[in-house]
C-alpha cells in the first residue's frame, strides 16, 4: 500500500480523476485529494471524498486544517504526489515557483517524486509558454507524461487531452516501483570525448567522437546508484543529472583529472584520446613562409597507465574504435592495455557522432557479440553487467 496525494486541477478532464482513483483504490493505494477551486466547478469534494474513503482538502485558509493538518505535513506523508488533469496555469504556477493556493503550495513544500498529467486545449499545450514550462518541471525532476492527442471537449483536436485513467496509473505504478540501485556506494570513473591537442594558441588537432557513448554510460551507471566520475573531453553534450563532470582539453588533463578522481571500483574509458601531442608554438603560426612542419610526440596511454597503476580500479574496462579486424584487435588490445574488458566497436560506418552502435564485449571468458542497439541501450547493458561483476567485490 503506498499513500498517493492526488492534486485535482481545475479542467473538463476532472472528471476522469474520479475513476483513477479508483484504479488506485483497487491497486490497495490510500488516495488523498486536493481540490483546487478551478476543480472544484467540475467535480466535488463530496464525490472525491466518496471515492478516496478519506477529507478532501480544498484551502489553504482553513484554520482546522493547519491545526490538525498543516500543508506541509499534507506533502510529506504521500509516497507520490499526482497532478492529474493538470492544467496550464497550474504548470505555469509550479514552474515559477508560486504558492498562492493550498495545491501550489503543496506541490512547492513536497519532497516526494511528483508525476503530473496534463489536459488543456491543443494550442495552449503547444504555446511556447507552456512548453517551457514543461521543459522547467522535467528539469526539475518532475515527470510530466505526454497527453493524448484526440478530439477535445471544446471542439478542437490535437494534443493535450489528458492521459486515460489506466495510463495514468500504470505511470504511477512505474514511479512507485523500488529503485534498482546495484552500484549504490560504487564509484566508476568514465572518460569521454575527444581530446584537443593545441599546435599554437589559435589551432588544435581533434577527433570525430561526440562524447555521447561515453555521457550515456555515465548516466547508465548513475541509474544504477553509482557515484560517477566524467572526465569529458570538449563535447557540447549536458551534463547527466547526479554525475561529477570535469571538463579537460588535452590527453595530459585528461590523465591528470583520471588520477586525481582515483579509488574507484570501475573506471570505463571511452574517450577517443589522441594518440600524439604537437610540441605546440606559442605564438600563432604565420603564412608565408611555406607550411610548417609539426613535431609530434606520444601522449599518455591512461589507460594503460591506469591498468598497471597501484591504485588500479578492480574493474577496467577500455573501449576499441576498430575499422577492420575488430575483434582481433580488441583480443590483443585487451592483453596490451591490461584492461579487464574490452567493447570493442566497429567504426566503419556513422558510429562516431551517430546514435547506434554495434559492439564485442572481449572479457577473459570470451567475446560476445551484441546486436546493432542505440548507444543508450548499449550503456544500459554495459551498466548492468558492470554492477554484476562489482556485486561479488567487497
Ligand atoms: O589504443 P587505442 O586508442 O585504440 O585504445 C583505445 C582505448 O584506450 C580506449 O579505451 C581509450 O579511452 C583508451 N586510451 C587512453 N589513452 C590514450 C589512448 C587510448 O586511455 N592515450
Amino acid at each position: 500500500m503506498k499513500r498517493i496525494l492526488l492534486i485535482v486541477g481545475g479542467g473538463i478532464a476532472a472528471y476522469k480523476a474520479c475513476e483513477l482513483i479508483r484504479l488506485l483504490r483497487r491497486r490497495g493505494h490510500a488516495v488523498r485529494c486536493v481540490l483546487t477551486e478551478g476543480g472544484s466547478y467540475f467535480v466535488t469534494p463530496m464525490t472525491l471524498a466518496a471515492l478516496s474513503e478519506d477529507k478532501v482538502y480544498t484551502t489553504l485558509w482553513d484554520l482546522k486544517d493547519e491545526a490538525e493538518m498543516g500543508h506541509i505535513q499534507l506533502s510529506r506523508e504521500a509516497d507520490l504526489v499526482v497532478v492529474a488533469p493538470a492544467t496550464a496555469d497550474l504548470m505555469a504556477r509550479m514552474a515559477a515557483g508560486q504558492a498562492g493556493d493550498l495545491a501550489s503550495t503543496v506541490l512547492l513544500a513536497t519532497d516526494k517524486p511528483v508525476l503530473v498529467a496534463p489536459a488543456m486545449n491543443v494550442r495552449m499545450w503547444s504555446h511556447a509558454a507552456t512548453r517551457r514550462n514543461v521543459a522547467t518541471l522535467r528539469g526539475d525532476g518532475i515527470t510530466v507524461l505526454e497527453p493524448d492527442e484526440g478530439a477535445m471537449a471544446c471542439g478542437e483536436y490535437g494534443a493535450g487531452r489528458l492521459p486515460e485513467p489506466a495510463a495514468i496509473a500504470a505511470a504511477i505504478d512505474r514511479a512507485l516501483a523500488p529503485a534498482h540501485h546495484p552500484l549504490a556506494g560504487r564509484h566508476v570513473l568514465v572518460t569521454a570525448g575527444p581530446t584537443h591537442e593545441p599546435i599554437d594558441p589559435v589551432r588544435f588537432f581533434a577527433n570525430r567522437s561526440s562524447g555521447r557513448q561515453g555521457f550515456a554510460i555515465a548516466e547508465a551507471l548513475a541509474a544504477l546508484g553509482a557515484r560517477v566520475t566524467l572526465v569529458a573531453g570538449p563535447v557540447t553534450l549536458p551534463t547527466p543529472p547526479g554525475i561529477e563532470r570535469i571538463d579537460v582539453d588535452t590527453a595530459r588533463e585528461m590523465a591528470a583529472a583520471v588520477a586525481a578522481a582515483l579509488p574507484a571500483d570501475a573506471a570505463v574509458m571511452v574517450a577517443a584520446v589522441a594518440d600524439w601531442r604537437v610540441d605546440a608554438a606559442d605564438q600563432k603560426l604565420k603564412k608565408g613562409s611555406g607550411p610548417p612542419s609539426l613535431t609530434l610526440s606520444e601522449n599518455p596511454d591512461i589507460l594503460a597507465e591506469l591498468a598497471r597503476s597501484p591504485d588500479r580500479p578492480p574493474l577496467v574496462v577500455g573501449f576499441a574504435a576498430e575499422t577492420e579486424q575488430v575483434i582481433e584487435h580488441a583480443l590483443a588490445k585487451r592483453a596490451r592495455k591490461g584492461a579487464d574488458w574490452i567493447v570493442a566497436n566497429d567504426v566503419s560506418g556513422d558510429v562516431m557522432g551517430g546514435e547506434a552502435n554495434t559492439v564485442h564485449l572481449v572479457t577473459a571468458a570470451g567475446v560476445e557479440s551484441w546486436e546493432r542497439l542505440p548507444k543508450s541501450t548499449v550503456a544500459a547493458r554495459l551498466a548492468q553487467r558492470i554492477a554484476d561483476a562489482l556485486k561479488d567485490l567487497s
